[in-house]
């Protein structure tokens, strides 16, 4: 066996991960910009030593470990914590047997002789990126059932000075909210049980220094990639720095190891910036794109979509859906997604879920007609499914009625009329995944819209024992083995909106439903959140009907489709209650999308800090030579003449074309030089845009101007 080195060292491009296998579990010495190349890190242990404090544990210890445990030496929160049924083994004191690095990749193996316990710990720092990425897999090696309680793979160190966190949460209709809130002392926790992911609580926590924004500041972020409970929660250690951990939330009884068995932590995904919240969004888009999602946006260009769910709702007639793909295809639209209300007796919310088949009577001879029409037009189809919920009524529910996840004895809780399958059991899993893929066989189907539109609730399974872990790893599972079947399939993530957005989807998934809240207005914040975390070409953003059916606000076309241009662009609405001028409007805003795609979806984002009544994000080039700029103005100004906009990320060398495309017009009252910007643009040193920035003519509020830049040698 090769000695464990004095120290283990992971870099990325500006990162460095410094770990100390000394004791228990390593312990993490430095998590931070990048240290220079060829340090002598013999020095580390000494370094590191710390002066045995009054009133304390006689030994030298630290709390920064890698793997918290019970019973480690010092009181902090665990990312492990296990029992056996009679009480013991409950504390967990790891050794470090072996590291094996090779490349970007760490493995750490642990062990436990007392408590019977192994570990294997996979660090990964990709320089591509700078996203370390963390799993951990427990295994049971007692004689005896060993009850997990806790799991994370490992902890992730911030900084003294990381006092201030942003925390991503929301309700139904506003999810990715973002909060700030102090960690000054004691710990700061974020629990989701409502096994779906939820709206609540996004599985991700950014913190930095006081103040941080857009282009400033040290900031720290943690991802988990996780799609049911989980816990985030960092704590202050005493010497000052915070630990956080992300791993999942379990019920009491949920994973019993039998000898032998092993559990798996969700990844962990840990990022830094030193240049604020535009770097570490950047650093996670890249990870995300490079890493994570089964797609590249370059190689299949995300299709402008129609959703047909706030058009036509459940009443849907087969001829006007004819005939809103062929407005549609001649919008320049190119998937058509047929939303619920396309099942058997699915009328309204209360009936046909659980049944992949069509309504006898809205599709008489199934989906083919429609199916083929869209192709016919050139577009893709896409269909709406929920595999995992079921209604009452429904002949599903009537061949296996205790095929529900549920507690034996207790009343059964509907939520949107609807239970939740218990996919755990594969013969029911089957039953639903063989309609799907009954379905993907006899149409040419290239999309599925996979929805979850309840939480669970006292969640168990056939044995008593809660079932939302297992639930997780069967819905991963199911839509592995359909992409397996159906290689060109993709799939959105979509629960209630954004419910599911969390990178264990995303590695499986091509897209989210950002929200069910499509008003413009609301999306901008909703949008804003989202971003920090995951990449403009996964955000399904849609032009809706004015007043939106949400808010009944009232917007125009231009703001509407200003704000949904920066992400996956789709319709959702009927395009044939619209007037022809709209329409021409709708056709000349998707083809200035598709125009911009390429930049959009792979270019890094990046935003300004949001002032009063206006808020400002957009996408510049890797090679910085083009760049797209969205300016909102949410509220009226707060200033009779608008600040001047600067727009980082250009470079200071380059002479930029900037102009306000079509079918933006000339606004009513503004000056000569404005007007330019709508016909040829103005060409602008990038320096005078980065520093000196830009006078915009004055806007109203709830209107958006789009600005493009492109370098001019
Ligand atoms: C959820 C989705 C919507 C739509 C409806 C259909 O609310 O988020 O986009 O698909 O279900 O029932």
């Amino acid at each position: 066996m090769t000695a464990i080195p004095p120290a283990l060292r992971l870099d990325g491009a500006h990162v460095t991960l410094l770990l100390l296998p000394r004791g228990s579990s390593p312990e993490i010495a430095y998590w931070g910009p990048r240290l220079p190349d060829g340090l002598d890190l013999a020095v580390l242990p000494s370094l590191r030593s710390r002066a045995v404090a009054r009133n304390a544990l006689d030994q030298d210890h630290t709390d920064a470990l890698l793997l918290p445990t019970l019973g480690a030496g010092p009181t902090r929160q665990p990312a492990f914590a296990a029992v056996r049924d009679d009480g013991r083994d409950w504390t967990a004191e790891f050794r470090l047997e072996a590291a094996e690095q090779a490349g970007p990749t760490l493995i750490l193996r642990l062990e436990d002789p007392v408590a019977r316990l192994g570990c294997v710990l996979r660090l990964g720092l990709h320089p591509d990126d700078d996203v370390l990425t963390q799993d951990c897999t427990i295994v049971n090696r007692g004689d005896t059932p060993l009850r997990v309680e806790r799991l994370g793979a490992g902890a992730i160190l911030w900084p003294q000075g990381a006092t201030e966190l942003l925390v991503l949460d929301g309700h139904w209709g506003h999810e990715f909210t973002e909060r700030r809130t102090a960690l000054d002392g004691g710990s700061f926790a974020v629990d989701t049980r409502r096994g779906r992911g939820s709206h609540e609580h996004v599985p991700a926590l950014i913190g930095g220094q006081p103040g941080f924004d857009e282009d400033s500041g040290l900031v720290h972020g943690v991802q988990l990639g996780w799609s049911g409970n989980h816990r985030i929660a960092a704590e202050r250690l005493e010497d000052g720095r915070a630990l956080v951990l992300a791993g999942l939330l379990l019920h009491p009884g949920e994973q019993i190891l039998l000898p032998g068995e092993a559990l798996h932590a969700p990844t962990i995904y840990a990022t830094l910036s030193e240049t604020g919240l535009n770097g570490l969004s950047q650093r996670f888009h890249r990870h995300v794109r490079r890493h994570v999602l089964p797609f590249s946006a370059a190689a299949v260009p995300r299709p402008v979509t129609l959703n047909t769910w706030e058009g036509n709702y459940f009443d849907h007639d087969q001829g006007s859906l004819k005939a809103q793909a062929d407005a549609a295809a001649s919008l320049g639209i190119e998937r058509f997604v047929l939303d619920d209300g396309w099942m058997r007796g699915r009328h309204h919310e209360r009936a046909g879920l659980g049944d992949w088949v069509p309504d006898p009577g809205k599709y008489p001879d199934g989906l083919g007609p429609l199916a083929g029409h869209v192709v016919g037009l050139g577009m893709q189809f896409g269909l709406w499914v929920e595999p995992e919920c079921v209604n009452p009524d429904s002949d599903l529910h009537r061949a296996f009625p205790d095929a529900v996840l549920h507690v034996e004895g207790r009343p059964l809780r509907t939520a949107r009329q609807q239970l939740v399958v218990d996919i755990t059991r594969p013969e029911v899993a089957s039953r639903i995944e063989n309609q799907i893929d009954a379905l993907l066989r006899a149409h040419p189907i290239g999309y599925l819209k996979w929805d979850m539109n309840r939480d669970l609730l006292a969640a168990a399974s056939r044995d008593g024992r809660p079932a939302y872990h297992r639930h997780v790893v069967a819905l991963h599972g199911m839509i592995d083995r359909l992409r397996a079947a159906h290689p060109g399939l993709e799939i959105e993530s979509c629960a209630s909106g954004g419910g599911r957005p969390d990178l264990g989807m995303l590695r499986r998934t091509h897209r989210v439903w950002t929200s069910d809240c499509t008003d413009a207005l609301d999306r901008i914040a909703i949008q804003r959140g989202f971003s920090r975390l995951y990449p403009p070409e996964v955000m399904g953003a849609h032009v809706s009907a004015s007043p939106n059916h949400q808010t009944g606000r009232v917007h125009t076309l231009g703001f509407r489709a200003a704000v949904a241009l920066f992400g996956h662009l789709g319709v959702e609405l009927d395009p044939l209650r619209m007037t022809d001028p709209e329409r021409a409007e709708l056709a000349a805003w998707i083809a200035l999308h598709k125009r911009l795609r390429p930049l959009l979806h792979g270019g890094l984002h990046v935003a300004v800090p949001k002032r009063a009544g206006r808020e400002a994000r957009g996408v510049v080039a890797e090679d910085r030579r083009h760049a797209a700029w969205c300016v909102m103005q949410t509220a009226s100004a707060d200033r009779r003449i608008p600040a001047p906009l600067f727009l980082p990320g250009l470079d200071p060398q380059a002479r930029y074309r900037i102009r306000a495309p079509g079918p933006q017009a000339v606004p009513a009252r503004t000056t000569e030089p404005h007007r330019q910007l709508f016909r040829d643009g103005l060409v602008v040193p990038g320096a005078l845009l980065v520093q000196a920035g830009l006078v915009l003519p004055e806007m109203q509020a709830e209107t958006a101007l789009v600005l493009t830049l492109d370098a001019e040698d």
